[in-house]
């Protein structure tokens, strides 16, 4: 990740400046004639860069950098696409004006920056953009948040990326207790096989038996003492969706490693909340299991008895994640009472057939709450919609055996019913709960702006930007 150091203005004299444009016009004054005419002829789109060569003079290259309209998200994408045009250079300085968003621009730099490894870089590797030299006014909170931001978001891309050989409930659990031990106030405790079955959290222990890499709820928790509120954040953590015996096709399994995506988000998130020192408890919850095919996996009919003792009849063993949802958030319920409850999940096909590749599905019966995330989303730069759970749907998921069924034949709203399954596992806090289901946006096709292919760790700056307005 590239680091930031702000420079005084007058004293720039770079061999590459990089000037912010918008439509037509440099976002800086002062600059030579040259620059400001090739600027003339710039769209001033966010991401786009253009590159004017001035052999004879210094700055020998000037590099300009669409902002958009100026807004978060400009800065946002001007901040990528400079990192990406110049993944291959050291250092550039960056000529800020006065009104830049530094926060939303180093934000871009450091997500635009981002690629999966499996092994860290070589050292003799290919050079990389180590250093942004900020020519304005030093902003170094901005920076410290961006940066936090950035690496909690790197953290869940890294985490959903991973390839599920390695990425066993386990190793997921490992990974997030040895990430938080480097933070003052977080701990970690991990259930294993034997304490869920004591404690009876039945829905984790069915959707991860077909694997022989058991299940583990992660229990995270950042409790600052000047804290008021408590929120629970609650993610969905399948390291791989077989679909299990209700097997998915072969094109609907491949990317399954990404199914963890809501327990790689709410972790990321509380981490930073205590990197940041947010005053605001947080506990995060991340059910981790494997949805495999096996002698010993769940069958459809099955009937599960989930923490706390509600019933599901699981006649589609595909909608494993609202059963292990399901058990982590009747615990928080009980047994921690929060203020505020949220769910991150990748939980239906059907989000990104309601709302395309790019945005969450947004639902609660508080309005406040809706409308708090709404905008949480909005200030991230990430997108949600608020959806409708009406309450006569509710019949569709009656059953003769149990408490309900884990999903509906008749009904065909899919992300709808499966909040509608979740909300029964609310008690009293059904009026302080939201869940967003995330599997459209958690996954992208090609780089855009701050995304690059791959895991977006959505949810990490929605949540972030959450937690601190309350
Ligand atoms: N993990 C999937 C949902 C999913 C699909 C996430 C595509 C990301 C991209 C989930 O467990 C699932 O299989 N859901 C089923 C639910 C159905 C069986 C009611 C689905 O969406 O088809
Ligand atoms: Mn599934
Ligand atoms: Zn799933």
């Amino acid at each position: 990740m590239p680091t930031f150091r702000f420079i005084d203005p007058a004293d720039v004299d770079a061999e590459t400046l990089v000037v912010p444009t918008g439509a037509g016009a440099p976002a800086v004054d002062g600059l030579p004639d040259d620059v400001v005419a090739f600027a003339a002829g710039h769209s001033g789109k966010g991401s786009v860069v253009e590159v004017l060569p001035r052999p004879t003079q210094r700055p020998s290259t000037v590099l300009l950098v669409g902002i958009g309209a100026g807004d978060a998200s400009g800065w946002r994408a001007a901040g990528a696409g400079l990192a990406r045009s110049r993944s291959h250079t050291g250092a550039v300085t960056v000529r800020l004006p006065d009104d830049a968003d530094v926060r939303a621009f180093a934000e871009g730099v450091l997500l635009g920056s981002y690629r999966f490894r499996l092994a860290p870089p070589k050292a003799d590797g290919p050079p990389e953009l180590t250093e942004v030299l900020l020519a304005g006014a030093p902003d170094e909170a901005a920076l410290a948040t961006a940066r936090a931001t950035a690496e909690a978001t790197t953290l869940a891309r890294d985490l959903t990326n991973m390839p599920s050989d390695e990425k066993t409930p386990a190793w997921f659990a490992e990974r997030v207790s040895t990430t938080a031990a480097a933070y003052d106030g977080l701990t970690v405790s991990v259930r294993e096989p034997d304490r869920l079955e004591a404690e009876g959290f039945g829905g984790i222990l069915a959707v991860g038996g077909g694997s022989s890499r058991g299940p583990r709820l992660v229990e995270l928790s950042w409790a600052p003492a000047e804290a008021t509120q408590h929120v629970v954040l609650v993610g969905k953590g399948i390291t791989f969706d077989t679909g299990g015996i209700s097997i998915k096709p072969r094109d609907a399994m491949k990317l399954m490693r990404k199914d963890m995506g809501g327990a790689a988000a709410v972790v990321a998130a509380t981490i930073a909340a205590a990197a940041l020192r947010l005053p605001v408890r947080v506990t995060a919850l991340a059910p981790l299991a494997e949805n495999l095919v096996s002698g010993s996996a769940f069958r459809p009919g099955d009937i599960i008895r989930h923490y706390g003792g509600r019933t599901s009849e699981s006649n589609n063993s595909d909608a494993e994640g609202r059963l292990v949802l399901a058990d982590a958030m009747a615990y928080a319920v009980d047994q921690l009472a929060p203020d505020l409850l949220v769910d991150l999940a990748t939980l239906t096909g059907a989000n990104a057939v309601a709302l395309g590749k790019r945005t969450a599905a947004l639902y609660s019966e508080n309005d406040g709450l809706a409308k708090a995330l709404e905008d949480a989303a909005a200030d991230a730069g990430e997108q949600v919609w608020r959806m409708p759970l009406p309450a006569d749907y509710r019949d569709y998921l009656s059953s003769d055996l149990a408490d309900l069924n884990s999903t509906s034949p008749e009904a065909s709203a899919g992300s709808v019913m499966a909040a509608l399954y979740l909300a029964e596992f609310t008690g009293p806090l059904r009026d302080r709960w939201a869940h967003i289901d995330m599997s459209a946006p958690s996954w992208a096709d090609s780089d855009s702006a701050e995304l690059t292919k791959g895991a977006t760790g959505w949810g990490v700056r929605t949540l972030l930007s959450w937690l601190a307005s309350l």
